[in-house]
């Protein structure tokens, strides 16, 4: 049963950050999500938000958060709308703030992915949340608008939350004392944001397990991130290592977690070329990244490596690079695990729109009805 006081501190909360949240109020999220995904398998799953517009504006691609954006909306009966950022006037310099109050008027959630750029998409997303505020407030509106972080520049928190889920239906006696290993590994296709491996060390590492960080030398993470998931994992009794070895990351682990993220430099590059419209700087910081990646194609998540690791469970937040990050064979015997794990974003998006404009005591009536 889920703790109701905890529940109904959730009331209007928007999700930017998990390490925004603290640990009970992750566990009664994903408590949430768990009851949904079960009445949703018995074909029970309760219209909670009937007629409320679900907006989300992704600045990136996107194939599984913005189908399970769209399948959490109408599971709650609401109706979800997706646009892509280039077409809105963020464009042609409206501010996000400006777009907050704008976007805020007239829906009752809003989603968003801007993942980019360092430094700037989750300060975007404070900003569009501050317009979106400021509008209610000043219009005497009484009406919720949460925010919820489709993944920025720091966090993929839809994403971790999801993972966790995985995790915990693997592991129901708990992460405490696992060994999970999140590791760079090689890809040709493009430089990924930083904000998978970032959220991943930053909620892991809460759960008491012992989290080992894997790259070469110049993939480094964001400072906060790094302090936080050393600090948590102190907190929580589990531990948070940093190695250049992926063999030794996977030495014995449970859980692997091998993607690629580009260079800590170019990311940087890529803030000031961005700020500038510099098409071809863009480009350019572009190639170099996949040059420098190329350099690092023995970072593979294969039979080999697999090896070393105590039968571990293989993770990604996907798409994966088959032949670069992961051999193909690795992948064809994850290939039902990772659609499984990518499932359960469905569910901690409708707890997290749940959470934020339903009753707490309607929600904990959920767990009476499956
Ligand atoms: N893992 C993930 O966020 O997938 P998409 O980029 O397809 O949404």
């Amino acid at each position: 049963m889920v703790d109701l006081d905890v529940l109904a501190s959730l009331h209007g909360r928007s999700m930017l950050l998990t390490r925004d949240w603290s640990r009970a109020e992750l566990d009664a999220l994903a408590a949430l999500a768990v009851r949904f995904e079960r009445l949703d398998r018995a074909g029970r799953c309760p219209a909670l938000l009937p007629n409320e517009l679900a907006y989300a504006v992704f600045f990136d691609n996107s194939t599984r958060t913005k189908s399970a954006w769209a399948g959490a909306a109408a599971r709650l009966g609401m109706h979800p709308v997706i646009v892509d950022g280039s077409s809105t006037q963020v464009a042609h310099g409206e501010t996000a703030a400006e777009t907050g109050a704008m976007l805020g008027m007239n829906a009752h959630a809003l989603g968003v992915r801007h993942d980019l750029i360092l430094g700037e998409g989750n300060r975007f997303m404070r900003e569009l949340k501050r317009g979106i505020d400021d509008y209610l407030s000043a219009a005497g509106e009484s009406r919720r608008v949460p925010v919820v972080n489709l993944q920025c520049d720091v966090d993929h928190p839809t994403q971790t939350m999801a993972d966790l889920l995985w995790l915990r239906e693997r592991f129901p006696e708990g992460l405490a004392g696992r060994t999970i290993a999140v590791s760079w590994a090689y890809s040709p296709s493009y430089a990924k944001p930083l904000s998978v491996p970032q959220g991943l060390v930053t909620l892991l590492t809460r759960m008491g397990a012992h989290v080992r960080l894997a790259h070469p030398e110049g993939y480094r993470l964001m400072d906060d991130c790094l302090a936080d998931a050393a600090r948590f994992a102190g907190e929580s009794g589990g531990s948070f290592d940093v190695v250049d070895d992926m063999d030794a990351a996977f030495d014995g682990a449970d859980v692997v977690y091998p993607k690629s993220w580009g260079p800590w430099d170019l990311m940087q590059e890529r803030v000031a070329a961005n700020r500038a419209g510099d098409r071809e700087a863009l480009a350019d910081i572009e190639r170099r990244a996949l040059e420098r990646n190329a350099r690092h194609r023995d970072w593979i998540c294969d039979e080999r490596r697999m090896g070393l690791t105590r039968d571990a469970l293989y993770m990604h937040c996907l798409p994966a690079d088959i032949g670069a990050e992961v051999s193909p064979g690795v992948m064809e015997r994850a290939r039902v695990d990772v659609a499984r794990e990518a499932n359960k974003k469905v569910y901690v998006i409708m707890a997290l729109l749940a959470a934020a404009k339903v009753p707490a005591e309607r929600l904990a009536a959920l767990w009476e009805e499956a």
